[in-house]
């Protein structure tokens, strides 16, 4: 799976975004260790506060598949910026691989690649 098929993937399922609060469409594609992948969507809620980010869906869809490990994730956004991955996915993504590299898109398909360990330094994780 090269880097542009997963972005491919995230954009893709981006349309299924259920954010009518910010108006704002969120993708994100995950690979697991055994290359099998996830995706996620953002999905708000009329409490604000409930709102899932499309990394964490990604993520939580992939562990309830039976999933632990993570090598890539690909996340994409409406907008001309990169999609980084807010503080809160950040560490949701840590628990289970502190080593995954992220993929950060813009709507145009251009990206960056960050290792989590640089995007969440000094981590707080299960070691
Ligand atoms: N959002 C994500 O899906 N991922 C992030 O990392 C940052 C924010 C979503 C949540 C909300 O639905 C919308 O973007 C605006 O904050």
């Amino acid at each position: 799976m090269t880097d542009r098929k997963l972005i491919e993937l995230a954009n893709d399922v981006m349309a299924n975004s259920y954010s009518p609060y910010s108006r704002f469409k969120v993708g994100a594609a995950v690979e697991c260790a055994d290359g099998s992948i996830y995706v996620g969507c953002n999905i708000e809620n009329a409490a604000f506060g409930v709102t899932v980010c499309a990394e964490t869906v990604a993520i939580a869809s992939a562990v309830a598949a039976g999933q632990r490990g993570f090598k890539r994730i690909a996340i994409i956004s409406e907008g001309g910026a990169y999609s980084f991955p807010c503080g809160t996915c950040r560490q949701f993504l840590n628990e289970f691989s502190p080593e995954l590299e992220v993929l950060c898109a813009r709507s145009d398909g251009r990206y960056v690649s960050y290792p989590l360990s640089s995007l969440l330094p000094m981590a707080y994780g299960r070691d």
